[in-house]
């Protein structure tokens, strides 16, 4: 999740952005998605900019709006000039920064029959500021498909779609525009504030509902509380009033299954002695149960990762904010 900052002169830029309809009718612009290799499960998009083309690989941002990259040439495409002081500014919740200048340029993408297609003046941020904590990632950059005016998913009609399945498989695609459909079960997805809120109705292990009280999942008219999706971390965070039902539940299972705590310092969730592959095979499914009856169903693969041999972690942190 990102706080988007811009200066006032940068209003022609907001207009072009608002100005939607860029694909003109095309509806076939994909992006190749593969696992950043060095911060495991977030996702990157590779997306070509400019002319020549110069292949970028994007995290991608369901929670935050803005794309833009560090490792392009923006000299030539600055239309906001310096003396114009087009800039933008990003902070991350996890306390990156990245700040540069706004410009415009031709974004390629494949198409479904293995061609090209290309959509021109596509706003984008060109970074050249970072925070000390640089994002030690794969990726160039963030492509922001947040519901705000500057998102890539809002410049190409905003329509979108990402299908991530075996990560070593070349099928994981981002597609963007009315190419973009929704086939099965769906969960009704509510706009506010530039990013995409889910009703979440309660979690599961197996048969077992946990005992949260569903109203601390609902967003205040304000804004406060609420379910983001955003697909820029490998993580669900979760209020203490959720966080802490679950996390018991966990521990009785591992308790139940003989796998001792490890307390890691500095880490905000359980970790435990043991291997996913081996002492998890029996952990039953976590159910996140979202409006509409559809369910986000993690196995013990999902549910906890192994960074160092023989030791697993879950992947859900406490949310940092008091409730
Ligand atoms: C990104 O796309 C370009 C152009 O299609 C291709 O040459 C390059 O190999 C791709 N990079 C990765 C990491 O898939």
């Amino acid at each position: 999740m990102a706080i988007n900052l811009f200066q006032l002169s940068c209003f022609t830029a907001l207009a072009l952005a608002r100005a939607v309809g860029n694909t003109n009718g095309n509806d076939d612009f994909r992006s190749g998605v593969i696992e950043d290799n060095k911060l495991r499960g977030v996702f990157m998009a590779n997306i070509s900019i400019g002319n020549p083309l110069v292949p970028q690989l994007l995290s991608l941002h369901t929670g935050s709006n803005l794309l833009w990259t560090r490792f392009f040439p923006c000299t030539k495409s600055f239309w906001c000039d310096s003396s114009q002081n087009c800039k933008f500014y990003s902070r991350y919740v996890d306390g990156t920064t990245a700040a540069g200048v706004i410009a415009t340029e031709k974004l390629t993408f494949e198409t479904s029959d293995e061609g090209t297609t290309s959509v021109s003046d596509i706003v984008f941020g060109c970074a050249n500021e970072f925070s000390s904590v640089v994002p030690e990632g794969q990726s160039n950059g963030i492509v922001g498909l947040g519901n705000g005016e500057l998102s890539l998913a809002t410049q190409m009609d905003s329509k979108f779609s990402y299908c991530i399945g075996r990560l070593n498989a070349p099928h994981n695609h981002l597609i963007l525009g009315d190419g973009a459909k929704v086939e099965g079960p769906s969960t009704p997805v509510e706009f506010f504030n530039g990013l995409y809120h889910l009703k979440l109705d309660g979690i599961t292990l197996g048969d077992k509902k946990l005992a949260i009280d569903p109203i601390i999942f609902r967003r205040t008219p304000s804004g406060n509380r609420g379910v983001i999706i955003d697909s820029g971390t490998p993580f669900i965070f979760l209020p203490r009033s959720a966080f802490e039902p679950l996390s018991s539940e966990v521990q009785r299972l591992m308790d139940n299954a003989l796998l001792p705590r490890v307390d890691r310092l500095g880490f905000p969730t359980p970790c435990f002695k043991g291997a996913i592959d081996r002492d998890l095979s029996g952990f039953p499914i976590v159910s996140f149960n979202f409006a509409g009856g559809v369910d986000l169903s993690l196995d013990a693969k999902s549910m906890f990762f192994e960074d160092v041999p023989n030791q697993f972690c879950m992947a859900v942190i406490p949310a940092a904010y008091v409730w």
